[in-house]
């Protein structure tokens, strides 16, 4: 079977092929196209820019997933793709509308079924491969899981008794924690997004302090990042002199705040930072294992490309119970891209009835982009 997926929720245009052929997943092909460096410039992204820059990438990253997957030209690939599948929401408006209308219009010249993604369950099904040089294999992954989505927009843990089902069991009560990664980087003056530029930071950080964990002593599996943020530019204000601290006390941090800080300041901040943002997730995760009975843990969002938490998540978990599958996606498939989404795809259109299936053909005429779209 072969799928073809759409991705454009954010500033990423992507699009793959994947082959599942004896419960193995093989990307054919798996193009993405980043804004990133368009967008950096406004110290974050801009919706009706991202949309302009998907609606001019969509048919050549087409063309090229088509060429890359091995077929002469786009009319070749016709014949022999048998689903179509494209994320729906949530994300921003103008840049999903672009996706879903270049799949709703595929999907009728091609007279092939589309299949609705939720960005979030494809960034937890990008859990359900393995990485295999070139290809990836579908994982079996026992229910009932907890699966900890960690993204820009998202920081969830979500309870799955069976395929496609999710039961939200704690989520942050302020900033994601991708978004509190990002304007910590702000404050340090890093790019956007500064994630990964921040961890990267931390690697050389040898704090002699350390920020305290948020909502240690709540019993419930909540998240909360705000507050470590304004830690974070608290900290960073303390290590300037008094006559510079004060003007800038005020204000709010804002893109590229440039404060004055040493190498050596930046790195151990970013360090504190991270080693606490990661400690909750790993906090709330174990707290859950303990209170639910989960036969797989797993692991998926753009901050699971975050070097401290993969390796924290590979090496601790097991202790927790040994019996515990644990999972997180491979590298590559972390952040927003079509392949996450091809396993999605597969899944849907193997649960669904025959009715189903046929009803995933109105979606020519019907389907629509949902920016508030949840599980
Ligand atoms: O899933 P994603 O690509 O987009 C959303 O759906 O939001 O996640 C993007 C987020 C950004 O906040 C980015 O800074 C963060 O993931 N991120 C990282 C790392 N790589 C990306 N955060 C921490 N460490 C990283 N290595
Ligand atoms: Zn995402």
């Amino acid at each position: 079977m072969l799928i073809l997926t759409i991705e454009t929720s954010c500033d990423e245009t992507s699009i793959a092929i994947g082959e599942i052929k004896n419960q193995r997943v093989k990307l054919l092909s798996h193009v993405v196209s980043s804004q990133i460096e368009l967008h950096s410039r406004w110290g974050g992204v801009v919706p009706t820019l991202a949309a302009r820059e998907h609606q001019k990438n969509l048919p050549l990253v087409f063309k090229a997933a088509c060429q890359k997957a091995g077929f002469k030209n786009t009319e070749a690939a016709q014949t022999k793709i048998d689903l179509i599948g494209v994320t729906q929401g949530p994300g921003l408006i103008p840049a999903l509308w672009t996706g879903v209308n270049f799949a709703k219009q595929l999907s009728q010249d091609w007279q092939k079924p589309l299949i609705p993604v939720n960005h979030l369950e494809a960034h937890i099904y990008s859990a359900w491969t393995k990485s295999l040089p070139r290809q990836f294999s579908l994982i079996d992954n026992p229910f009932p899981l907890l699966a900890l989505l960690v993204s820009g927009g998202h920081t969830l843990l979500i309870k799955m008794k069976k395929h496609l089902q999710y039961e939200i069991l704690g989520e942050t009560l302020d900033d994601a924690v991708g978004e509190a990664f990002d304007k910590v980087a702000r404050i340090l003056g890093l790019g956007y997004p500064g994630g990964a530029e921040l961890s990267r930071l931390a690697c050389k950080g040898k704090p002699d302090f350390s920020f305290s964990l948020p909502l240690r002593k709540n019993p419930a599996l909540n998240f909360s990042f705000s507050g470590l943020k304004t830690a974070a530019l608290y900290k960073a204000l303390s290590f300037l002199p008094d006559s510079g601290s004060k003007s800038i006390f005020n204000q709010k941090p804002k893109p590229n705040l440039n404060l004055p800080l040493s190498q050596k300041q930046k790195r151990d901040l970013a360090k504190a930072f991270e080693d606490i943002a990661v400690e909750s997730l790993l906090f709330q995760t174990k707290k859950a294992l303990a209170k639910h009975s989960f036969k797989t843990v797993l692991l998926g969002g753009g901050v699971s490309a975050n070097h401290l938490l993969r390796k924290r998540w590979s090496e601790e978990l097991f202790l927790v119970n040994p019996r515990l599958k644990v999972s997180w996606p491979p590298f590559e498939l972390t952040g927003d891209n079509a392949g996450m989404l091809v396993p999605v795809v597969y899944f849907k259109w193997q649960e669904a009835n025959p009715k189903k299936k046929r009803a995933f053909f109105q979606n020519w005429d019907i389907l629509e982009a949902r920016a508030n779209l949840s599980l």
